[in-house]
C-alpha cells in the first residue's frame, strides 16, 4: 500500500473587529505599554463584540480556508475544533460550525488542549487521513478567550486575544505532515487553570469564578524548557534537522519564549512567523492566525518545511513539522 500523507490545501482566519491596544489597558490597570511590549512582545489584541461567539470565529475562519482550497462543505468526512472557550457546553462547537457550513453528516467534535489545542487537532485529523478514514478534514483553533479575563486583574488581562484560524487537509501520495507530536502533564495543573466548571461548581466571585489563574515565570519556565526538547524530538520523528526548517510558527504568548525556541534551532528571526504583537495570545487560535498570515502575506511558499508548536495549560504541548 503506498503511504498516504496529509496535506494542507489552504488557510484561513478570523478576528473580531475591536482592537484594544496596550494604551487602552493603561487606562483600566495599573500597567504600561512599555511594560507590556517588553515582558510579550504584545502592543494590541482583538476582543470579540458582545454576542459575538469562539463559534462565529470559527465559522469565519472555516469559510475563508474552505473558499481557498476549493472545497464545498459537503465534500468533508471531519471537522476537529481546538478551544477552551467552546460557545455552550454541548453541542460541541465543532457540531455548530458542521450545521452552520451545511457539512452535516460528517465527524465533528472539539478538543480541549488549552493552547495546544489546534496542533492536537492537528495531530488528531493528520491520524484520521493517514489510517484512510478520512479524505478531506477541516482543522480549526477557535477562542474568545477574554472572556475568561478579570479586567481588574494586571497580570493576566494584558496577555490575550480573541480569533480563529483553519486549514483543509487532503490526503496525499505527497508530504504533508511528515511528524507530529502530543504530549500532556496534568500535574502542573495549579500553574494555569480555571477552576470552575459543571462538575466543581461556580462561586459568588465576578463572572461566577470563570477567570485565568496564571503563576507567569513558573509557566515561562516549563514552557522554555519543554518547547526545548520538543523541537529536538519532532526533528528526529521526521528524519530531519535544523537546517531543513524553513519557516517556525510558534504559539505566540511570549516573544520572549518564542526568541528561546528560534535560538535553540539555530534559526534567526526572520525565518521566524510573529503576530503576539498584533494579536496578544489566542489560545487555540494563535497557531493557525499566524500560519494563515503567513500564507496570505507571500512569507511561506509551496514546497517549504514548516515548524510549528504550542504549549500550554495542562500543561500541554505539541508540534507539527511540514511541507506546506
Ligand atoms: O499560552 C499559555 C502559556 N502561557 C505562557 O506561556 C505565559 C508565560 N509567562 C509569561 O509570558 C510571563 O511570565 C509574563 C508575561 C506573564 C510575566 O512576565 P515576567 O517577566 O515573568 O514578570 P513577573 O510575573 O515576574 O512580574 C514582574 C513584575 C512584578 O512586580 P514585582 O513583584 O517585581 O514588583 C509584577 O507585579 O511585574 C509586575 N507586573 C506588571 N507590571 C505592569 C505583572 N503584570 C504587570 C503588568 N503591568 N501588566
Amino acid at each position: 500500500m503506498p503511504q498516504i500523507y496529509s496535506r494542507i490545501i489552504a488557510t484561513g482566519s478570523a478576528l473580531p473587529e475591536r482592537v484594544v491596544t496596550n494604551v487602552d489597558l493603561e487606562k483600566i490597570v495599573d500597567t504600561s505599554d512599555e511594560w507590556i511590549h517588553s515582558r510579550t512582545g504584545i502592543r494590541q489584541r482583538h476582543i470579540a463584540a458582545d454576542g459575538e461567539t469562539t463559534g462565529d470565529l470559527a465559522f469565519r475562519a472555516a469559510q475563508s480556508a474552505l473558499e481557498a482550497a476549493g472545497v464545498k462543505a459537503s465534500e468533508l468526512d471531519l471537522i476537529v475544533l481546538g478551544t477552551t472557550t467552546p460557545d455552550i457546553i454541548f453541542p460541541s462547537t465543532a457540531c455548530l460550525v458542521q450545521h452552520r457550513l451545511g457539512a452535516n453528516g460528517c465527524a465533528a467534535f472539539d478538543v480541549n488542549a488549552a493552547c495546544s489545542g489546534f496542533v492536537y487537532a492537528l495531530g488528531i485529523a493528520d491520524k484520521f487521513i493517514r489510517s484512510g478514514q478520512s479524505k478531506k478534514v477541516l482543522v480549526i483553533g477557535a477562542e474568545t478567550l477574554t472572556r475568561m479575563v478579570d479586567w481588574s486583574d494586571r497580570q493576566t488581562c494584558v496577555l490575550f486575544g480573541d480569533g480563529a484560524g483553519a486549514v483543509v487537509l487532503e490526503a496525499s501520495s505527497e508530504p504533508g505532515i511528515y511528524a507530529t507530536c502530543l504530549h500532556a502533564d496534568g500535574g502542573f495543573k495549579e500553574l494555569l487553570y480555571n477552576p470552575v466548571g459543571v462538575s466543581v461548581g461556580f462561586n459568588d466571585e465576578p463572572n461566577h469564578g470563570v477567570r485565568i489563574h496564571m503563576s507567569g515565570r513558573e509557566v515561562f519556565k516549563v514552557a522554555v524548557k519543554t518547547l526545548d526538547s520538543l523541537v529536538g524530538e519532532t526533528l528526529e520523528a521526521a528524519g530531519m534537522v535544523e537546517s531543513q526548517i524553513d519557516w517556525l510558527i510558534p504559539h505566540q504568548a511570549n516573544l520572549r519564549i518564542i526568541e528561546a525556541t528560534a535560538k535553540r534551532l539555530n534559526m534567526s528571526m526572520e525565518r521566524v512567523i510573529v503576530t503576539v504583537d498584533k494579536h496578544a495570545n489566542t489560545s487555540s487560535g494563535s497557531v493557525p492566525l499566524a500560519l494563515d498570515y503567513a500564507v496570505r502575506s507571500g512569507k511561506v511558499q509551496r514546497g517549504q518545511n514548516l515548524l510549528l508548536e504550542a504549549f500550554g495549560g495542562g500543561f500541554t504541548w505539541a508540534s507539527a513539522l511540514l511541507r506546506y
